[in-house]
């Protein structure tokens, strides 16, 4: 290892930098009041999403030095209830030579026996293979040792390639089974490791891989029991399927292969990516995804940070073989003042004057019977000069229901939009958090995930409808404070 990386990068010296820039940073009015986020600088995927001793913890990559992606450090919060977050300090700092030129990139985390271990990938891009397994333990949840033996896993197996990233570890009866994203003949991978003692690694094969729509390499794979399935989820690239998907299926422990069913994009809003699961002690199979995307406009990022994550969301395996993710039940525990309107019928735009509120959650349920309207809904952090406002609607005609933010403030633009199945009565469960919008629908098989920049003053509410009239059945609306 040299002495130079050692000395560039620490927990130390990225503590102190967040001690430093983490109150000017609380100040701005677009950090999130019940998402996770970083104390500063940048963060994307969420990594080793585990409960450990009764509390739930949430890694993520994490620069914090500047408010753009960097040398990868893994962050580290944790709760006790899945929307209270308490920062902790930085988990992991890229010290050693194998991580020394990219970090520490994705992977997952286990309790193995009382000892919370991360396993990750170090990424070094002036090394051949550029991309290893490693592992880092620790006894208080708190603080981490990097094994000496580092990397488990020294370089990509025959079914793979350079592109061997994001371990997700799980324990399935006595042995401990890996999955890793990776690339080979434009189609992508997850491969499949089995171990004891979570340091020596055996190559198992191709657990799945990319049909025609499913993308050239799969980053940040997991599969998880469902039901009396199995559910892999990815973020596959250049796919025809979408930026994250979800693959319903059937896994074989004794071959090692996953075979494919009925499969969908996971989340049709702008902004979802690298979604991560973990199993709790109520039995709950949550995922977490990075509420942005590559690519993506931040304009956080001149006030010295970027990124969130979604809220913790329970995944179900339904009747019809598809996936609903659900807001988690502890969300309740956050709802203050609540307006409720029933039987509403409404002909033309309709501000709610007494609600003014950058975090919100709305439950809605539309009579379509008595909907004569083309297009109705809500729209959220409206100004009162009109120039902005964030439309969550349904579309009678298309049947689909959209999120357009063409006028939610700076810089991003755009409406995200997915079909839905309804008849009589359609319903949108969303949740505002100041700088993002996050819309479920079609008992939680359609969710859409947004993030929007609107002024500090642009708080009200309104409701919308256009070429008829809107019916609303119930329109719960509650304030949240976490
Ligand atoms: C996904 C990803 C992972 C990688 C990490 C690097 O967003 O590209 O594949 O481990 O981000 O920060």
């Amino acid at each position: 290892m040299k002495q130079e990386q050692k000395e560039k990068y620490s927990i130390e010296r990225a503590m102190d930098e967040i001690n430093i820039k983490s109150p000017e940073v609380a100040k701005d009015h677009h950090r999130l009041e019940y998402h996770v986020m970083g104390p500063t600088g940048w963060i994307n995927d969420p990594n080793g999403l585990i409960q450990y001793k009764g509390e739930y913890h949430v890694f993520f990559q994490y620069y914090p030095f500047k408010s753009s992606w960097g040398p990868m450090h893994w962050g580290h919060v944790k709760s006790k209830d899945l929307v209270r977050w308490e920062h902790l300090p930085v988990a992991l700092a890229p010290t050693e030579d194998y991580e020394e030129n990219g970090g520490c990139f994705s992977g997952s985390a286990v309790d193995n026996n009382g000892e919370l271990t991360l396993i990750f990938t170090g990424h070094n891009d002036n090394k051949n293979p550029k991309e290893v397994q490693c592992i880092a333990t620790s006894t208080d949840g708190i603080t981490f040792q990097k094994y000496e033996g580092n990397p488990v896993i020294p370089h990509p197996p025959v079914d793979g390639s350079p592109d061997f990233r994001d371990p997700k570890v799980w324990k399935n009866e006595d042995k401990w089974y890996m999955v890793v994203g990776s690339a080979k003949e434009n189609k992508g991978k997850a491969l499949l490791y089995r171990s004891d003692d979570l340091r020596e690694w055996e190559y198992v094969n191709v657990l799945a891989e990319s049909d025609q729509d499913q993308g050239n390499m799969w980053e940040c794979p997991d599969i998880f029991p469902l039901g009396e399935k199995h559910v892999l989820i990815a973020s596959p690239m250049e796919a025809k399927v979408g930026r994250t998907m979800y693959v319903v299926g059937d896994m074989n422990y004794e071959t090692g292969k996953f075979t494919q069913g009925y499969y969908q994009k996971m989340d049709f809003g702008h902004d979802f990516y690298a979604p991560q699961s973990l199993l709790d002690d109520k039995g709950r199979r949550i995922v977490i995804g990075w509420m942005d995307i590559w690519g993506a406009k931040m304009p956080t990022q001149e006030k010295g940070w970027a990124g969130a994550m979604t809220i913790p969301r329970e995944c179900k395996l339904l009747e019809d073989g598809k996936v609903a993710f659900l807001p988690v039940e502890e969300l309740k525990t956050l709802r203050g003042a609540h307006w409720n309107y029933s039987d509403l019928v409404v002909k033309e735009n309709q501000l709610l004057n007494e609600v003014r509120n950058d975090k919100l959650e709305l439950k809605v349920i539309f009579d379509l019977e008595k909907t004569t309207a083309s297009t109705f809904g809500v729209k959220l952090r409206c100004s009162e000069d009109g120039t902005e406002e964030t439309v969550i609607g349904i579309n009678a005609e298309t049947k689909t229901v959209y999120v357009d933010r063409d006028r939610s403030g700076n810089e991003v633009t755009g409406i995200s939009r997915a079909e839905v199945n309804y008849d009589g009565t359609v319903s949108l469960h969303i949740f505002l958090d100041c700088s993002s919008v996050e819309v479920f629908t079609d008992e939680g098989r359609t969710v859409l995930s947004d993030r929007i920049y609107p002024k500090e003053d642009s708080l009200g509410v309104e409701l919308f409808v256009s070429e008829g009239q809107v019916t609303f059945t119930s329109l719960d609306i509650w304030e949240l404070k976490a």
